[in-house]
């Protein structure tokens, strides 16, 4: 029976490219965080969620799945890029699976649960995988602008997609497995609709001192101010996603604590780490400012660059490599969000502030430290999914080519002034 089962996955397989091609015409169909939130209500209906995701999840994952086709041969030709192609058309073919079989058998629908869960553990490994590849092919073919443009762009939507495919099954396993209970009673699936966003980030530095304290010794305090321009005297809260948010500022902290404590070594104090947070009545804003010296302007855009990470290789499955990582014993009730640390904190961190069309900058000023600024929507009904599709203008961004910049170059040599004297 095994060996049958065996065989017929096979053939499956081979139409694979068929599926893709089929499922990567559509357009995935971004929620709204209300909409996350109603399929987790009272009327919660797993029928419903499941005829959404047996369609939706191949959408995602086709339109990844096209996108890796039009990565550099070299970079695709890559074991690590191969085992990531393979675990998506493997994840594609599973959920295959369901498309015909009917909502209405309970048994059909626990099975649908266990796959996803199966996929969730197969996909965990994707970002170190891929970040080993991208430097496999850095290490033997150089960086070159148009080539980091490129996988800047591909990553960027790559890893934008993987977080809202984890966010569809993690809803969807968290609300129907059938044992789970929320954390919190206003928790439904991994969405809080009051997320208290000062405790989060309360914890996020609680969590990032900890490690801080254990590399350096010490750790700088923080100076927190909250203003609630809704309602003076309520806490903040908005409905959004816990672990997103705490990923974002526990990175921020790591960051800002490291620039500090290393801008200050000859000194016998630390000065603060200072964060304001405001709602309006549209936005919720952080800043988290340090004194650590802040970066030359000219390079913020490769703190956020993946090909320029200049952080050791990542190990596959070691979650505490680089200094200043959260050991996974510290994990805090927060925290659900599995990283690595290899250079990556800022643009997978500005990919979860964007998820939920928000966004992360960071403002150095060079001698003197760096305002990290998030910007999240306070409304759930102006959360909407930030989805990548691929069509022509996709097609279009990786077919860039290098062409002449239409801003002049300053020479380095000095201007010959004699050439233009006018003749005596
Ligand atoms: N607040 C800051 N002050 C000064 N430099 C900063 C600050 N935040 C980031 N940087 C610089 O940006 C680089 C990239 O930051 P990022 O968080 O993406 O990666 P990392 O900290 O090197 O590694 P990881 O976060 O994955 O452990 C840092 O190595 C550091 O040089
Ligand atoms: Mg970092």
């Amino acid at each position: 029976m095994k060996f049958v089962r065996s065989i017929m996955r096979n053939a499956a397989m081979l139409n694979a490219p068929k599926h893709i091609d089929h499922y990567a015409k559509f357009s995935p169909s971004p929620l709204s965080m209300k909409q996350f939130l109603d399929f987790g209500s009272s009327n919660a209906c797993e029928k419903t969620s499941f005829a959404f995701l047996r369609q939706e999840l191949p959408v995602r994952l086709s339109n990844s799945l096209k996108e890796i086709h039009l990565l550099p041969d070299h970079l695709i030709m890559t074991q690590s890029v191969q085992l990531v192609h393979s675990w998506f058309v493997q994840s594609l073919m599973d959920i295959l699976e369901f498309q015909n079989k009917s909502p209405d058998d309970p048994r059909v629908l626990a099975e649908f649960v266990e796959t996803l869960v199966t996929i969730r553990n197969r996909h965990n490994d994707v970002v170190p995988t891929m970040a080993q590849g991208v430097i496999e092919y850095r290490d033997s073919f150089g960086v070159d602008p148009v080539m980091s443009q490129n996988i800047q762009y591909f990553l960027d939507r790559f890893y934008m997609n993987r977080i809202s495919i984890r966010m569809l099954i993690n809803q969807h396993t968290l609300i129907f497995d059938g044992f789970s209970k929320p954390g919190h009673p206003s928790s439904i699936g991994c969405i809080d609709s009051c997320c208290d966003v000062t405790d989060v980030i309360r914890d996020a530095y609680e969590s990032a001192k900890m490690l801080c304290e254990q590399y350096y010794l010490g750790s700088p305090e923080l100076e927190l101010s909250e203003i609630n321009a809704k309602n003076k005297s309520q806490p903040i809260e908005i409905s959004y996603v816990p672990s997103h948010l705490y990923h974002m500022v526990f990175e921020l902290f790591k960051n800002a604590m490291r620039a500090t404590i290393e801008n200050h070594e000859a000194s016998s104090t630390l000065p603060p780490i200072k964060v304001r947070i405001a709602l309006g009545g549209e936005d919720l804003s952080i800043k988290i400012s340090d004194r650590g010296g802040g970066v030359p302007f000219r390079k913020i855009e490769r703190l956020f660059s993946y090909m320029y990470s200049t952080a050791p290789r990542p190990n596959i499955g070691d979650q505490q490599r680089t200094p200043m990582v959260r050991p996974q014993n510290t994990l805090n009730r927060h925290s659900s969000v599995k990283r690595a640390g290899f250079g990556y904190g800022l643009p997978i961190s500005r990919l979860y502030a964007r998820y939920f069309q928000g966004d992360l900058q960071l403002y150095p000023m060079e001698g003197y430290g760096t305002d990290a600024a998030i910007q999240l929507k306070a409304l759930s009904t102006d959360s909407v999914e930030k989805l990548p599709v691929f069509n022509k203008t996709a097609l279009r961004n990786y077919k860039v080519n290098q062409e002449a910049d239409d801003w002049c170059v300053p020479s380095k040599e000095p201007l010959n002034v004699a050439a233009y004297k006018a003749a005596k």
